[in-house]
């Protein structure tokens, strides 16, 4: 985890940054289509991010692409400027879905904006190999969805998908403030501030009881938190006193964990 937390901080230092990089030796693109943020990263063979751009990007809804071609133009748009800044021609790329969607949908996205798809995994499931999980659960709350991987004995057994997100906390401030939707994004991000807890806690909570209700037909114990939501000041609190028999493993930077994933992410032999 020491490691993946340095290759997030070193993301967060780079992200949109297109500072030309000189790089040799081989590299990967991944391709995180989410309903929030679109997000395109190059890393090395040792899963050391070399470039990051993220576009916001409210064209998938629910785990759906909405605006197709909205989609399509942000890829198009993210392949040049990490072409640009590392000098390389970017052919192919590793994508994801959301765990028991279709995953042609993010294929036609990838496949429209001119690359070849090297291979798909589902988005909590990246984040598993990535940690080398043996027994444990993935939960990523990104902005429309969340999306649950568990493991055992070093296989994945179970995925799920729930349309719950980072968006219903927004519309929650959005209705409690009586503010727009962008507003309301805009102070959940200064939330470090303003108080905001009072009015979001029980979002965090229903969230939780999701989380519970898959879970517990196992004997996990070990959760490992992806997902721009969990950039929350404080919700993992919520969490930890919902569940706290749990063990919550915050990474330092969420929003980025499932992207960086999704680049790293090799597919086994069988
Ligand atoms: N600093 C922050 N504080 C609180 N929430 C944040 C912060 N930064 C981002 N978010 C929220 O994180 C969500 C986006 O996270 P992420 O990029 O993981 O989602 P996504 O992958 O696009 O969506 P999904 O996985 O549901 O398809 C948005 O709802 C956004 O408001
Ligand atoms: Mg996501």
């Amino acid at each position: 985890m020491q490691k993946i937390n340095e290759h997030l901080k070193k993301i967060e230092q780079i992200i949109n940054d297109p500072q030309p990089r000189r790089i040799d030796g081989s590299w990967q693109v991944g391709i995180d289509l989410g309903t929030a943020d679109i997000v395109l990263m190059v890393v090395d063979e040792q899963g050391e991010p070399l470039a990051a751009f993220m576009e916001w990007a409210e064209v998938v809804r629910d785990g759906v692409v909405v605006d197709y071609i909205g989609a399509v133009d942000i890829v198009k748009r993210l392949v040049q400027q990490a072409e640009a800044k590392l000098n390389i021609e970017i052919k192919e790329a590793v994508t994801s879905f959301p765990p028991g969607t279709e995953p042609r949908i993010s294929q036609n996205v990838v496949e429209n904006a001119g690359l070849k798809v090297k291979t798909m995994i589902d988005e909590p499931s990246s984040v598993v190999h990535l940690l080398n999980i043996d027994h444990g659960a993935v939960v990523d709350i990104g902005g429309g969805t969340t999306g649950l991987s568990l493991a055992e004995n070093g296989k994945i057994i179970y995925t799920a998908d729930e349309p719950t997100g980072g968006r219903h906390v927004t519309l929650t401030i959005a209705g409690n403030q009586r503010i727009s939707f962008e507003e309301a994004e805009k102070m959940k991000r200064a939330a470090q501030t303003n108080g905001l807890m009072a009015v979001v806690e029980p979002v965090f909570q229903k969230m939780a009881e999701i989380i519970k209700n898959h879970l517990e037909k196992f004997s996990v114990k070990d959760v490992y938190l992806s997902g721009g939501t969990f950039c929350f000041p404080g919700i993992v609190d919520v969490f930890k006193q919902e569940l706290p028999h749990l063990n919550w493993i915050l990474p330092a930077q969420p929003l980025f964990l499932t992207p960086l994933a999704i680049a790293s992410y090799q597919k086994k032999r069988a």
